[in-house]
C-alpha cells in the first residue's frame, strides 16, 4: 500500500473509533464475547470491564473518566521502586510465565502509583509471551514485556529496549536479591549472550544441571523475570522521570562478531540482508576465517 493510502486510512480509522466500533459489533453480535480492553467507548453505558484474575491491586485511586476515550500514547509515567517490582514480577511468574509476570507487575505498580488508564488493563493478554512465546524460545518473555510497557509510556521506546536487551545479553542471572524468601536460594548464574529464550533457559538448565520441568528452573526464570522488571523501572526513572539516562549499547561495541555487521547489517552495509543484533557466532560460522 502507498504511503498517502496508508495516511489516509489511518485518518479515517482512528484507534478510538475502531476499537468503538469492534466493541458495538462484538455486543450486538451478542455471543458472549467479552468487550475486555474496549475500555472508554462514549457508547459503553455497562459497568467498566472487570479484572478476571483477581490479581489486579485493590488500592486503584482513578476511576476511568466518564464518557472519555483512552488517553494519547504515550500513556503517564511516574517513578517505580525497582525492588518493589522486581518482588512482584517474581511472585506473578508461577501464575502465568514471564511475560505476564513483567508487563503484569509493571502495570500493576502503576495502576497504584498512576491509576487510570493502568487498572483497567487485563494482563492476562500477556500471558502468550511465556517461553519465548507458547514454547516457541524466541524472544524470552521477561523482555517482550517490558518492551510492551515501555512502548506504552514513551514514543523514544527503542533506544530503552535497545539497552534493556544489551544489558540481558550481558547480566548474569538470577541475581540474589530474592535470597530471604525465594523457593531456591543460592542458584547457579549464566549469561545467555542471547535475548532468545531458549539459548538463555537451555545455557542456565545445562550449567546448573537441571531439566526445564524442575521447579529449580521456574525458579530461576521467576527471578530472571523480576530482575528484568526492576532494571526497565532503572532504565524508564532515567529516562522519564530522573532525565539522565545515557545509553551505553552500541552497535560498535560487540567484540568478535562486530565485523559481520559491517558487511551484513544496516542501510550503510555492502549487503544489507540481515536484522539482527545478536551474536551471529551463536549460529553461524565465520566465513572470513
Ligand atoms: C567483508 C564483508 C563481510 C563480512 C565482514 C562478513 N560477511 Fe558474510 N558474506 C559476505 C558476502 C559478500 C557473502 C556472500 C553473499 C552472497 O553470495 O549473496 C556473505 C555470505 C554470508 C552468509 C551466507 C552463507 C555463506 O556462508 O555464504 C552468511 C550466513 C554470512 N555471510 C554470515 C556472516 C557472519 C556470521 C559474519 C561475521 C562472523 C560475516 N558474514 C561477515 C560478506 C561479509
Ligand atoms: C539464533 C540463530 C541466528 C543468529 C543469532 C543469526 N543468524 Fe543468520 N541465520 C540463521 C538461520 C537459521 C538462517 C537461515 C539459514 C538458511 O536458510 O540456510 C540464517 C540466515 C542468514 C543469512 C542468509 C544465509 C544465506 O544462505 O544466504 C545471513 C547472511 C545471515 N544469517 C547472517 C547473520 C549475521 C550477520 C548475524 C549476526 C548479526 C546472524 N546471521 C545471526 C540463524 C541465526
Amino acid at each position: 500500500m502507498d504511503e498517502k493510502k496508508l495516511a489516509q486510512l489511518e485518518k479515517s480509522l482512528s484507534r478510538r473509533k475502531f476499537l468503538c466500533d469492534a466493541g458495538k459489533f462484538a455486543a450486538g453480535a451478542a455471543v458472549g464475547i467479552s468487550t475486555i480492553g474496549l475500555v472508554g467507548c462514549s457508547t459503553n453505558t455497562a459497568e467498566p470491564p472487570k479484572e478476571n484474575d483477581g490479581e489486579k491491586p485493590e488500592a486503584q485511586q482513578t476511576a476511568a473518566p466518564a464518557n472519555q476515550g483512552l488517553p494519547e500514547w504515550p500513556w503517564p509515567y511516574k517513578k517505580l521502586d525497582p525492588e518493589k517490582v522486581a518482588k512482584r514480577a517474581y511472585t506473578y511468574y508461577r501464575k502465568g510465565g514471564c511475560m505476564y509476570a513483567v508487563a503484569g507487575a509493571l502495570i500493576d505498580e502503576m495502576a497504584e502509583v498512576v491509576g487510570y488508564p493502568y487498572n483497567e488493563l487485563p494482563t492476562n493478554m500477556y500471558k502468550y509471551g511465556g517461553a519465548g512465546v507458547a514454547y516457541w524460545g524466541t524472544l524470552c518473555g521477561s523482555l517482550n514485556g517490558a518492551s510492551a510497557v515501555i512502548n506504552m509510556v514513551t514514543k523514544d521506546f527503542g533506544k530503552i529496549i535497545n539497552e534493556l536487551l544489551t544489558w540481558y545479553c550481558e547480566f548474569p542471572f538470577p541475581s540474589d536479591r530474592y535470597e530471604e524468601y525465594c523457593a531456591h536460594p543460592g542458584q547457579v548464574t549464566t549469561v545467555s549472550g542471547s535475548p532468545l529464550c531458549h539459548i538463555s533457559v537451555s545455557k542456565w538448565a545445562n550449567a546448573a544441571g537441571k531439566k526445564i520441568h524442575s521447579d529449580e528452573k521456574a525458579d530461576r526464570c521467576a527471578k530472571l523475570s523480576g530482575d528484568v522488571a526492576a532494571k526497565t523501572v532503572e532504565l524508564l526513572n532515567a529516562a522519564l522521570v530522573d532525565g539522565n539516562f545515557t545509553p551505553t549499547a552500541a552497535l560498535n561495541d560487540k567484540g568478535e562478531f562486530e565485523h559481520c555487521l559491517s558487511c551484513h547489517t544496516g542501510e550503510e552495509s555492502t549487503l544489507d540482508n540481515v536484522i539482527a543484533k545478536q551474536n551471529c557466532l551463536d549460529c553461524h560460522d565465520d566465513h572470513n576465517k
